[in-house]
């Protein structure tokens, strides 16, 4: 398949552009540079052996993405496009729906243009309702906490809507958990701007001496060593579930899948492997709560197993080591 991928140069989209590829599809990245790097593609083609399509268009440029329709036989688009920090969309809830909706309503309407009708949706376990029991199965009732949540929530019930109204589209909804580390090469991997708000991305640099300490956003939660438990997923392992996903496209409808391992880690077992990884003990302080964290979150991964043939498979070590041999290569370190 010719796959679009919006958000291409992204932490997903650029390890699904290297999984796609070596699977034999074609990709074309799109992405507006608010939070990646154009130097991405290049890295990404870097690691496939070839040059990979890469242009600069934002979803909210209309002419521009037809552009990208009329020029490229496209078959199917993974749209990951979107703003993604939870607190800053508290800050800027009209930023976060005019981004998030308005340039998913754009790209709807150009696939719909192009005849385009084969969607892969970038959603998150931000859906799932605070008061529902853990492990989190897709039945679950949905709801969001933060304008960041809702535009999931909402994207996810316009493509339910668009489905019902036209029943030729079809369309995976994919509900991340936490998706960690990087390409094993140390070429590609998440980076963030400014000091990051997620565990890993700020364990990964204290452990670079970027940042002076971890601070463990609370040790009293009703967990087993009182810190808050998620589902750290590799983000090749949620790479493969994409390409899974798109090549399931063949029957008209809808489906939603959780993307997890279904084994929740705390942050201090998530801090001791970052450790293991890079071989020494990092300063960690207790701090108080984050507002609106849960205590427990992940998935029952089943139906994915059953529907998609997905299984994650590398484990929370394997995660750490390839997040650090990233962070050293970004740093410009020498490792190995
Ligand atoms: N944590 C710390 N210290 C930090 C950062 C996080 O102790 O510096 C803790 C949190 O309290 C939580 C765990 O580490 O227990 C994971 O926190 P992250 O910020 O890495 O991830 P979240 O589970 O909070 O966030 C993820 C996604 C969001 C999504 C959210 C809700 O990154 O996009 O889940 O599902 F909205």
């Amino acid at each position: 398949m010719v796959v679009l991928l919006t958000g291409g140069t992204g932490f997903i989209g650029s390890h699904t552009a290297v999984e796609l590829v070596q699977a034999g599809h074609e990709v074309v990245l799109i992405d507006n540079y608010v939070n990646s790097h154009p130097d991405v593609a290049d890295r990404v083609g870097h690691i496939v052996g070839r040059p990979v399509t890469s242009l600069q268009i934002d979803l909210l440029d209309r002419a521009g993405l037809e552009a990208v329709f009329a020029q490229h036989r496209i078959d199917g688009v993974i749209h990951f496009a979107g703003l993604k920090a939870v607190g800053e969309s508290v800050a800027r809830p009209l930023a976060y729906y005019h981004n998030n909706l308005t340039a998913t309503i754009n790209l709807l309407e150009a696939m719909t243009a192009a005849g385009v009708k084969k969607l892969v949706f970038s959603s998150s376990a931000t859906v799932y309702r605070a008061d529902n029991p853990v492990p989190y199965r897709e039945d679950y009732p949905v709801g969001a906490t933060n304008p960041y949540g809702w535009t999931k929530v909402m994207i996810e019930q316009i493509l339910r809507d668009l489905v019902a109204a036209e029943p030729d589209w079809s369309v995976m909804l994919l509900r991340y958990f936490n998706p960690i580390g990087a390409h094993p090469s140390g070429v590609i991997g998440e980076d963030p701007n400014g000091i990051p708000n997620n565990l890993v991305p700020f364990v990964a640099q204290v452990a670079a001496g970027r940042l002076p300490r971890v601070r463990v956003f609370g040790d009293d939660y009703d967990t087993p060593d009182g810190t808050g438990v998620r589902d750290y997923i590799h983000v090749m392992d949620l790479a493969l579930g994409h390409r899974l996903a798109l090549e399931r496209l063949d029957r008209p409808g809808v489906e939603t899948y959780n993307l997890g391992t279904g084994a929740g880690s705390s942050v201090r077992q998530v801090v001791a492997a970052y450790q293991r990884a890079c071989g020494r003990e990092l300063p960690t302080v207790v701090a108080p709560r984050r507002a609106g964290d849960l205590p427990s979150v992940y998935a029952d991964p089943s139906k994915a197993a059953a529907g998609l043939g997905f299984r994650a498979r590398r484990g929370l070590d394997e995660m750490c080591a390839d997040s650090w041999r990233w962070q050293c290569r970004a740093d410009g370190w020498t490792v190995d």
